[in-house]
Protein backbone atom coordinates (compact mmCIF):
# COMPACT_ATOMS: atom_id res chain seq x y z
CA UNK A 1 0.00 0.00 0.00
CA UNK A 2 1.31 3.62 -0.27
CA UNK A 3 2.04 6.51 1.50
CA UNK A 4 -1.06 7.94 0.17
CA UNK A 5 -3.00 5.42 2.61
CA UNK A 6 -0.59 6.93 5.89
CA UNK A 7 -3.35 8.42 8.55
CA UNK A 8 -1.32 11.86 8.59
CA UNK A 9 -1.62 11.93 4.54
CA UNK A 10 -3.61 15.34 3.44
CA UNK A 11 -5.75 14.40 1.06
CA UNK A 12 -7.08 18.40 1.02
CA UNK A 13 -3.55 19.39 0.24
CA UNK A 14 -3.38 16.92 -2.59
CA UNK A 15 -6.82 17.94 -3.95
CA UNK A 16 -5.96 22.00 -3.92
CA UNK A 17 -1.95 21.23 -5.74
CA UNK A 18 -2.40 18.46 -7.94
CA UNK A 19 -2.66 19.51 -12.05
CA UNK A 20 -6.03 18.38 -13.28
CA UNK A 21 -6.56 17.05 -16.86
CA UNK A 22 -7.72 18.76 -20.07
CA UNK A 23 -10.53 19.12 -21.36
CA UNK A 24 -9.63 17.45 -25.16
CA UNK A 25 -8.24 14.53 -23.29
CA UNK A 26 -11.76 13.68 -22.17
CA UNK A 27 -13.46 14.47 -25.77
CA UNK A 28 -10.63 12.31 -26.78
CA UNK A 29 -11.38 9.68 -24.84
CA UNK A 30 -15.30 10.01 -25.33
CA UNK A 31 -13.81 9.70 -29.19
CA UNK A 32 -12.06 6.16 -28.41
CA UNK A 33 -15.14 4.46 -26.49
CA UNK A 34 -17.71 5.41 -28.61
CA UNK A 35 -15.72 4.48 -32.37
CA UNK A 36 -17.03 1.05 -31.31
CA UNK A 37 -20.96 -0.01 -30.70
CA UNK A 38 -22.05 -0.42 -27.32
CA UNK A 39 -25.22 -1.82 -26.01
CA UNK A 40 -27.65 0.53 -24.87
CA UNK A 41 -28.29 -0.25 -21.74
CA UNK A 42 -30.06 1.50 -18.58
CA UNK A 43 -26.91 2.18 -16.86
CA UNK A 44 -23.62 3.49 -18.22
CA UNK A 45 -20.82 3.59 -15.74
CA UNK A 46 -17.06 4.64 -15.40
CA UNK A 47 -15.06 3.19 -12.93
CA UNK A 48 -11.95 5.29 -11.74
CA UNK A 49 -9.65 3.31 -10.28
CA UNK A 50 -6.98 4.51 -7.76
CA UNK A 51 -9.63 7.83 -7.74
CA UNK A 52 -7.83 9.95 -4.70
CA UNK A 53 -9.93 12.74 -4.00
CA UNK A 54 -12.03 12.13 -6.88
CA UNK A 55 -9.73 14.49 -9.20
CA UNK A 56 -11.04 12.89 -12.81
CA UNK A 57 -14.68 11.35 -10.88
CA UNK A 58 -15.70 15.28 -10.94
CA UNK A 59 -14.12 16.02 -14.01
CA UNK A 60 -15.70 13.36 -15.82
CA UNK A 61 -18.82 14.11 -14.24
CA UNK A 62 -18.75 17.67 -16.16
CA UNK A 63 -17.49 15.97 -19.11
CA UNK A 64 -19.47 12.64 -19.53
CA UNK A 65 -22.65 13.12 -18.44
CA UNK A 66 -24.65 13.10 -21.21
CA UNK A 67 -22.56 9.56 -21.79
CA UNK A 68 -22.49 8.10 -18.66
CA UNK A 69 -25.10 7.81 -15.95
CA UNK A 70 -23.13 6.88 -12.77
CA UNK A 71 -19.32 7.06 -11.82
CA UNK A 72 -17.50 4.96 -9.21
CA UNK A 73 -14.51 6.28 -7.54
CA UNK A 74 -11.93 3.72 -5.42
CA UNK A 75 -8.83 3.85 -3.91
CA UNK A 76 -7.60 1.96 -0.98
CA UNK A 77 -6.64 4.78 0.96
CA UNK A 78 -8.98 6.23 3.50
CA UNK A 79 -8.10 9.38 3.81
CA UNK A 80 -8.47 10.00 -0.13
CA UNK A 81 -11.72 8.27 0.29
CA UNK A 82 -12.75 10.71 2.90
CA UNK A 83 -12.14 13.40 1.06
CA UNK A 84 -13.30 12.81 -1.97
CA UNK A 85 -16.74 11.54 0.17
CA UNK A 86 -16.36 15.26 1.62
CA UNK A 87 -16.03 16.84 -1.42
CA UNK A 88 -19.17 15.08 -2.77
CA UNK A 89 -20.94 16.01 -0.24
CA UNK A 90 -20.07 19.54 -0.16
CA UNK A 91 -20.96 19.97 -3.78
CA UNK A 92 -24.13 18.13 -3.09
CA UNK A 93 -26.61 21.16 -3.35
CA UNK A 94 -24.68 23.29 -5.81
CA UNK A 95 -24.17 20.44 -8.22
CA UNK A 96 -25.71 21.08 -11.48
CA UNK A 97 -29.27 19.07 -11.73
CA UNK A 98 -28.54 18.92 -15.62
CA UNK A 99 -25.16 17.79 -15.14
CA UNK A 100 -25.63 15.39 -12.36
CA UNK A 101 -24.76 11.96 -12.25
CA UNK A 102 -24.60 9.91 -9.42
CA UNK A 103 -21.04 9.11 -7.72
CA UNK A 104 -20.44 6.64 -5.14
CA UNK A 105 -16.83 6.05 -3.86
CA UNK A 106 -15.50 2.86 -2.59
CA UNK A 107 -12.27 1.87 -0.52
CA UNK A 108 -11.23 -0.81 -2.43
CA UNK A 109 -7.70 -2.00 -3.72
CA UNK A 110 -7.46 -2.47 -8.09
CA UNK A 111 -7.16 -6.20 -6.88
CA UNK A 112 -10.28 -7.09 -5.36
CA UNK A 113 -12.54 -4.68 -8.08
CA UNK A 114 -14.68 -7.88 -8.80
CA UNK A 115 -15.20 -8.94 -5.06
CA UNK A 116 -16.33 -5.17 -4.41
CA UNK A 117 -18.09 -4.52 -7.33
CA UNK A 118 -21.44 -5.91 -8.16
CA UNK A 119 -21.98 -4.17 -11.65
CA UNK A 120 -20.22 -4.27 -14.60
CA UNK A 121 -18.51 -1.00 -16.34
CA UNK A 122 -18.47 0.33 -19.77
CA UNK A 123 -14.86 2.33 -18.96
CA UNK A 124 -12.51 1.55 -16.41
CA UNK A 125 -9.97 5.24 -15.69
CA UNK A 126 -6.62 4.90 -14.03
CA UNK A 127 -5.28 8.34 -13.70
CA UNK A 128 -2.03 8.98 -11.93
CA UNK A 129 -2.00 5.26 -10.22
CA UNK A 130 -1.03 2.35 -12.37
CA UNK A 131 2.38 2.47 -11.12
CA UNK A 132 1.52 1.32 -8.19
CA UNK A 133 -0.60 -1.99 -9.52
CA UNK A 134 1.46 -4.24 -8.67
CA UNK A 135 1.80 -7.15 -10.50
CA UNK A 136 0.11 -5.35 -13.47
CA UNK A 137 -1.23 -8.40 -15.06
CA UNK A 138 -3.17 -8.91 -12.14
CA UNK A 139 -5.10 -5.44 -12.23
CA UNK A 140 -5.37 -6.00 -15.92
CA UNK A 141 -7.31 -9.36 -14.80
CA UNK A 142 -9.46 -7.67 -12.10
CA UNK A 143 -10.39 -5.06 -15.19
CA UNK A 144 -11.17 -7.56 -17.24
CA UNK A 145 -13.81 -9.09 -14.81
CA UNK A 146 -15.36 -5.88 -14.26
CA UNK A 147 -15.30 -4.21 -17.91
CA UNK A 148 -18.17 -5.01 -20.58
CA UNK A 149 -17.39 -6.93 -23.92
CA UNK A 150 -15.81 -3.49 -25.64
CA UNK A 151 -15.28 -1.38 -22.24
CA UNK A 152 -12.25 0.89 -22.39
CA UNK A 153 -9.21 0.81 -20.36
CA UNK A 154 -7.70 4.26 -19.90
CA UNK A 155 -4.19 4.90 -18.35
CA UNK A 156 -2.70 7.65 -17.91
CA UNK A 157 0.32 9.53 -15.83
CA UNK A 158 2.16 12.57 -15.42
CA UNK A 159 5.55 13.13 -13.51
CA UNK A 160 9.03 15.28 -13.80
CA UNK A 161 7.73 18.89 -13.67
CA UNK A 162 9.81 21.80 -15.81
CA UNK A 163 9.39 25.16 -16.03
CA UNK A 164 9.28 25.52 -19.31
CA UNK A 165 10.95 28.95 -19.57
CA UNK A 166 13.80 28.14 -17.29
CA UNK A 167 15.61 25.11 -19.23
CA UNK A 168 18.36 25.74 -16.95
CA UNK A 169 16.59 24.74 -14.07
CA UNK A 170 15.73 21.27 -15.04
CA UNK A 171 18.01 19.47 -13.93
CA UNK A 172 18.12 21.39 -10.61
CA UNK A 173 14.64 20.59 -10.21
CA UNK A 174 14.93 17.14 -10.96
CA UNK A 175 17.43 16.88 -8.10
CA UNK A 176 14.65 17.98 -5.42
CA UNK A 177 12.35 14.53 -6.59
CA UNK A 178 15.82 12.32 -6.83
CA UNK A 179 18.97 13.72 -4.74
CA UNK A 180 20.29 12.47 -1.89
CA UNK A 181 19.82 15.46 -0.17
CA UNK A 182 16.14 16.20 -0.97
CA UNK A 183 13.63 13.43 -1.64
CA UNK A 184 15.04 11.38 -3.73
CA UNK A 185 15.58 8.14 -1.22
CA UNK A 186 11.71 8.55 -0.18
CA UNK A 187 10.02 7.49 -2.96
CA UNK A 188 8.33 4.13 -2.87
CA UNK A 189 9.79 1.54 -5.61
CA UNK A 190 9.06 0.06 -7.82
CA UNK A 191 6.44 2.37 -8.40
CA UNK A 192 8.50 5.78 -8.58
CA UNK A 193 10.62 3.88 -10.98
CA UNK A 194 7.86 3.00 -13.17
CA UNK A 195 6.30 5.86 -13.89
CA UNK A 196 9.82 8.04 -14.47
CA UNK A 197 9.84 5.26 -17.37
CA UNK A 198 6.48 6.80 -18.27
CA UNK A 199 5.00 3.21 -17.61
CA UNK A 200 7.12 1.47 -20.40
CA UNK A 201 6.87 -1.64 -18.17
CA UNK A 202 2.87 -1.59 -17.31
CA UNK A 203 2.27 -3.23 -20.74
CA UNK A 204 -1.07 -3.86 -21.92
CA UNK A 205 -1.14 -6.94 -24.77
CA UNK A 206 -3.67 -8.53 -26.49
CA UNK A 207 -2.68 -11.69 -24.95
CA UNK A 208 -3.87 -9.91 -22.32
CA UNK A 209 -7.51 -9.61 -23.85
CA UNK A 210 -7.57 -6.50 -25.31
CA UNK A 211 -7.40 -4.93 -28.48
CA UNK A 212 -7.45 -1.20 -29.78
CA UNK A 213 -4.28 -0.34 -27.87
CA UNK A 214 -3.05 2.77 -27.80
CA UNK A 215 0.35 4.07 -26.18
CA UNK A 216 1.56 7.61 -26.20
CA UNK A 217 4.23 9.62 -24.58
CA UNK A 218 4.55 13.70 -24.38
CA UNK A 219 8.16 15.11 -23.36
CA UNK A 220 9.13 18.41 -21.86
CA UNK A 221 11.53 18.22 -25.42
CA UNK A 222 8.46 17.85 -27.49
CA UNK A 223 6.71 20.73 -25.76
CA UNK A 224 9.73 23.35 -26.44
CA UNK A 225 10.81 21.93 -30.07
CA UNK A 226 6.76 21.83 -30.81
CA UNK A 227 6.71 18.49 -31.68
CA UNK A 228 3.76 15.84 -31.14
CA UNK A 229 1.55 19.11 -30.33
CA UNK A 230 -1.88 16.85 -31.12
CA UNK A 231 -1.19 14.70 -28.00
CA UNK A 232 -4.01 15.20 -26.14
CA UNK A 233 -2.89 15.05 -22.95
CA UNK A 234 -0.45 17.78 -22.44
CA UNK A 235 -0.50 18.66 -18.58
CA UNK A 236 0.79 22.51 -17.85
CA UNK A 237 -0.22 25.02 -15.76
CA UNK A 238 0.58 28.68 -15.16
CA UNK A 239 1.41 28.57 -11.39
CA UNK A 240 2.88 31.05 -9.17
CA UNK A 241 6.74 29.66 -7.40
CA UNK A 242 4.26 29.48 -3.88
CA UNK A 243 1.71 27.39 -5.51
CA UNK A 244 4.39 25.44 -7.08
CA UNK A 245 5.64 24.88 -3.62
CA UNK A 246 1.95 23.66 -2.31
CA UNK A 247 2.48 21.33 -5.26
CA UNK A 248 5.55 19.67 -3.72
CA UNK A 249 4.41 19.12 -0.47
CA UNK A 250 1.69 16.65 -2.11
CA UNK A 251 4.09 14.04 -3.27
CA UNK A 252 4.23 11.19 -1.28
CA UNK A 253 7.96 11.05 -0.58
CA UNK A 254 7.10 14.45 1.03
CA UNK A 255 4.67 12.61 3.86
CA UNK A 256 7.49 9.70 3.78
CA UNK A 257 10.42 12.07 4.59
CA UNK A 258 8.65 13.64 6.78
CA UNK A 259 7.40 10.26 9.21
CA UNK A 260 11.22 9.31 9.30
CA UNK A 261 12.67 12.63 9.65
CA UNK A 262 10.60 15.03 10.95
CA UNK A 263 11.76 17.43 8.48
CA UNK A 264 10.14 17.97 5.14
CA UNK A 265 9.51 21.38 5.82
CA UNK A 266 13.18 22.51 6.23
CA UNK A 267 13.91 20.58 2.90
CA UNK A 268 11.68 22.19 1.02
CA UNK A 269 12.68 25.44 2.20
CA UNK A 270 16.60 25.32 1.45
CA UNK A 271 15.42 24.05 -2.09
CA UNK A 272 13.71 27.22 -2.97
CA UNK A 273 16.12 29.19 -1.20
CA UNK A 274 18.78 27.55 -3.67
CA UNK A 275 16.56 28.11 -6.31
CA UNK A 276 15.84 32.40 -5.79
CA UNK A 277 19.87 31.83 -5.81
CA UNK A 278 19.99 30.61 -8.98
CA UNK A 279 17.22 32.33 -10.60
CA UNK A 280 16.86 35.79 -8.99
CA UNK A 281 14.23 36.74 -11.25
CA UNK A 282 11.96 34.57 -9.53
CA UNK A 283 9.67 35.44 -6.54
CA UNK A 284 6.74 33.45 -4.51
CA UNK A 285 4.61 35.71 -6.61
CA UNK A 286 5.77 35.06 -10.05
CA UNK A 287 4.05 32.86 -12.66
CA UNK A 288 5.71 30.24 -14.49
CA UNK A 289 4.72 27.60 -16.90
CA UNK A 290 4.90 24.02 -15.15
CA UNK A 291 4.98 21.16 -17.76
CA UNK A 292 5.25 17.45 -16.62
CA UNK A 293 5.64 14.88 -19.07
CA UNK A 294 2.94 12.39 -19.40
CA UNK A 295 1.59 8.79 -20.94
CA UNK A 296 -1.97 7.45 -21.61
CA UNK A 297 -2.81 3.57 -23.03
CA UNK A 298 -5.90 3.20 -23.91
CA UNK A 299 -7.24 -0.68 -24.95
CA UNK A 300 -10.86 -2.46 -25.70
CA UNK A 301 -11.53 -5.24 -23.83
CA UNK A 302 -12.11 -8.18 -26.07
CA UNK A 303 -15.26 -10.30 -26.33
C1 LIG B 1 -1.05 10.04 -7.20
S1 LIG B 1 -2.60 9.49 -6.59
C2 LIG B 1 -3.69 9.78 -7.97
C3 LIG B 1 -5.05 10.21 -7.54
C4 LIG B 1 -5.99 10.67 -8.65
N1 LIG B 1 -6.35 9.55 -9.52
C5 LIG B 1 -5.41 11.78 -9.47
O1 LIG B 1 -5.48 11.71 -10.70
O2 LIG B 1 -4.94 12.77 -8.90
C6 LIG B 1 -2.38 7.76 -6.63
C7 LIG B 1 -3.53 7.03 -5.97
O3 LIG B 1 -3.36 5.62 -6.20
C8 LIG B 1 -3.85 4.97 -5.05
N2 LIG B 1 -3.34 3.59 -4.99
C9 LIG B 1 -2.16 3.14 -4.50
N3 LIG B 1 -2.12 1.80 -4.55
C10 LIG B 1 -3.29 1.39 -5.10
C11 LIG B 1 -3.86 0.12 -5.40
N4 LIG B 1 -3.18 -1.01 -5.15
N5 LIG B 1 -5.09 0.06 -5.92
C12 LIG B 1 -5.78 1.20 -6.20
N6 LIG B 1 -5.29 2.44 -5.93
C13 LIG B 1 -4.07 2.53 -5.38
C14 LIG B 1 -3.35 5.85 -3.90
O4 LIG B 1 -4.04 5.60 -2.69
C15 LIG B 1 -3.57 7.23 -4.47
O5 LIG B 1 -4.80 7.77 -4.10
Amino acid sequence: MSQFSSSDFDGQQYDNFRPVYVESFYKYLLDYHFKTSHEQESESIVLDVGCGPGTAVFQMEHFFHNQFSKIIGTDPSPPMIDTASAKLKGKENNRNLDTKTDITFKTSSCMELSEKLDVKVDMITVAEAAHWFLPFKDFLKEAKKVLKPNGTLAIWGYIDPCFVEYPGLDDFLLSLDYGKDYFGEYWEQPGRSILRNLLSDQKIETSDGFHDIEVRKFTAADYRLKQNLDFPLIIKKKITIAQFKGYVGTWSAVNKRNSVLHDSKEVIDRFFAELFRKAPDLGWNTEVTVLWKAVYKLARSSV
